[in-house]
């Protein structure tokens, strides 16, 4: 298992906050996109719709209804996820929002089956094709993401999922552990864990 490429690809892969302003080629953005499109979804749906974002502008627009929207979920946020926040040193601001040459705003078609899971998927997809082209992204799933809309003029219908800024990290971050499989895998009962 461990020659295979898919593997190898996410256990490679891991978020970026903070990013330099070298710039990304939108040709391996295209691919990245093509990749995202090939993922499964509800009766072949296919719900995904990406927003490529370089103007400088309107990058300032969408941190800006980002922030807004940030300071109330952080007055807000309460127990464990605080903690993990606070750990982390993440609050309301949302400066990879501007830093990263390129965003990808991904929504779903909410009239589709299965539309959020379907994106999320491609989202997956998206995030080991970034892996393998050297790019790097944090999935920002903004708090208030109806600000954005509206200042999008998005059309009615479709929800924003997330928010991938695209780019080259700044400082070498390090990635977050993960449970072994057998930890989290049962066999035939839930009584039976995965040796
Ligand atoms: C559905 C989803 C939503 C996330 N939302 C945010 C977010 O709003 N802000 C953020 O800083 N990270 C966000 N993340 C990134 C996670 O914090 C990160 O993936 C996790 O801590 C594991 O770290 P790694 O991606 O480096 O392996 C999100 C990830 C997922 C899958």
């Amino acid at each position: 298992m461990s020659d295979s490429i898919i593997l190898r690809l996410a256990r490679a892969r891991k978020t970026v906050r903070k990013f330099d302003s070298t710039p990304v080629e939108m040709a391996d953005v295209i691919t990245v996109l093509e990749a995202g499109s090939q993922a499964p979804s509800g009766a072949n749906s296919q719900p995904w719709r990406f927003l490529i974002i370089t103007d400088p502008n309107t990058k300032a627009i969408i941190r800006e209804a980002s922030e807004e929207g940030e300071k109330e979920f952080y007055r807000t946020v309460g127990g464990g996820l605080k903690n993990w926040l606070n750990g982390k040193g993440i609050d309301w601001h949302k400066p990879f929002l501007e830093e990263a040459p390129l965003l990808v705003l991904v929504f779903s078609d909410g009239a589709a089956p299965y539309s959020t899971e379907s994106v999320w998927l491609s989202i997956g997809y998206i995030l080991l094709s970034l892996e393998e082209k050297g790019l790097h992204t944090i999935t920002y799933t903004p708090s208030n993401p109806q600000e954005i809309l509206e200042k999008l003029e998005i059309p009615q219908g479709f929800r924003l999922e997330a928010v991938l800024p695209i780019g080259f990290p700044k400082f070498r971050e390090s990635k977050e552990e993960r449970r072994d499989v057998s930890e989290v895998s049962y066999l035939n009962s839930w009584e039976r864990k995965l040796e």
